[in-house]
């Protein structure tokens, strides 16, 4: 019993764990259950029903292609008859995740690079040609100043430029737009998802699609919610818009495919949910930059050899197609493990004294925790 290696040996070798003693009696055992019952309402209820804590969840990685049909014949001036097919209106003809149809334009042909009168307005009209500086420009113009006045029409003179002329006026926007007939054009939206956690794989033609269906169907929410073929109109009209209305100026909506999958159940569940939107503020004013509008050319070269270009204002509708995926799996096997480990632990840990017991506490009581020590 001598020499202090007996006391360091001791505390080297030595394992505690802390005791937990089980107190019988009525009023502490009520309250403890009143807590666990507090907490046990709160894991099961919010934790694990509604926060479905008990879930494993994955989201999506997708891709989207998409292919828009319908003709338009147009006859107003200054047009002549005209045929227009998706190759004409689609632009450009692919897009990621998106695809714009114009529905609106104004057209300025055989444009060459030349000289002639500005458009007039305060800026550009002028009396001499002092009033001119040669070689002015800046962000606004639409080409270089040549430094002289001349007769823009009867009444009105101009500061002549440096541009591609003749040049083009969009002070007036057709109306109703030229190629609202769009609103008849459809497009097959094709998606397919993955939720790569889970090895789980679907696209939005559905398995009982077959081509003759595919042909013939079209996106209807009450008789036909997951046919992948929509109607322009019938977008535009969910999302609350006219679509005539949004075609002369323009705007940018909002295909949305949300995938909600719980992958316990069939697979044949896991269906995609079509919504629309106008994503661009329709409300900031109808003067300030309304729409969406952008401008390309085609160029030729003419019977002179001189190129020239054929300019488009095109105004239309761009189409965002959105998804949005959120699988969700049974995960027992962490709660399976618990379950085990705690009973195990629960053998071992809980010793149980009696209210009558208090106070004498036993040499009994000591050995059987230093026993059980042992055979561990
Ligand atoms: C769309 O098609 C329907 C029926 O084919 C037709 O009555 C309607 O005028 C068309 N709408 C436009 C804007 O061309
Ligand atoms: C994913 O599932 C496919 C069949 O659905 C199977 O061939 C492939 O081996 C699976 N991959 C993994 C990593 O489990
Ligand atoms: C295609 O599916 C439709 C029902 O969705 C069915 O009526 C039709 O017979 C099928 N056609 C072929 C060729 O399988």
């Amino acid at each position: 019993m001598t020499g202090c290696c007996t006391v360091v040996c001791d505390f080297l070798l030595e394992y505690d764990t802390p005791r937990i003693v089980l107190i019988r009696n009525k009023k502490v055992g009520a309250i403890n259950r009143v807590v666990q019952l507090v907490i046990l309402a709160y894991v099961i209820g919010w934790v694990l029903v509604w926060e479905k804590g008990y879930q494993e969840f994955d989201s999506t990685i997708s891709s989207v292609t998409t292919k828009v049909k319908g003709i338009a014949i147009t006859n107003s001036t200054p047009l002549e008859e005209q045929l227009w097919d998706a190759a004409d209106y689609v632009i450009p003809s692919q897009q990621e995740n998106s695809f714009f149809v114009m529905t609106n334009f104004i057209l300025t042909k055989n444009q060459v690079q030349g000289r002639c009168p500005e458009l007039p307005n305060k800026r550009t009209r002028c009396k001499s040609d002092n009033d001119c500086t040669a070689g002015y420009y800046n962000r606004r113009s639409s080409g270089v100043l040549t430094g002289k006045c001349v007769r823009y029409d009867e009444k009105v003179k101009t500061c002549e430029i440096f541009a591609w002329c003749p040049l083009e006026n969009d002070a007036v926007i057709p109306k109703p737009a030229i190629l609202g007939a769009a609103e008849n054009f459809t497009v097959l939206i094709k998606n397919s998802i993955t939720f790569p956690k889970f090895n789980f794989s679907k696209r939005n033609i559905l398995t009982n699609a077959n081509s003759s269906y595919l042909k013939s169907c079209q996106f209807n929410r009450k008789n036909d919610p997951f046919c992948p073929i929509f109607r322009l109109g019938d977008m535009v009209q969910e999302a609350g818009e006219d679509f005539q209305r949004l075609a002369v100026q323009g705007g940018v909506m909002g295909i949305l495919v949300v995938w909600n999958c719980n992958l316990d159940r069939s697979t044949s569940k896991c269906v995609p949910k079509y919504t629309f939107r106008r994503l661009d503020n329709k409300n900031f004013g109808e003067t300030v930059s309304p729409g969406y509008n952008f401008r390309f050319a085609k160029y030729f070269i003419n019977k002179g050899g001189i190129e020239t270009r054929t300019l488009f204002k095109a105004y239309g509708i761009r189409f965002e197609v959105e998804v949005f995926g959120h699988a969700t799996i049974l995960c027992d096997i962490i709660v399976l493990y618990f379950l085990k480990k705690s009973n195990y632990y629960k053998e071992k840990k809980y010793k149980c004294v009696e209210d009558s017991e208090l106070g004498i506490e036993s040499e009994d009581s000591y050995g059987t925790i230093q026993n059980s020590g042992k055979t561990n």
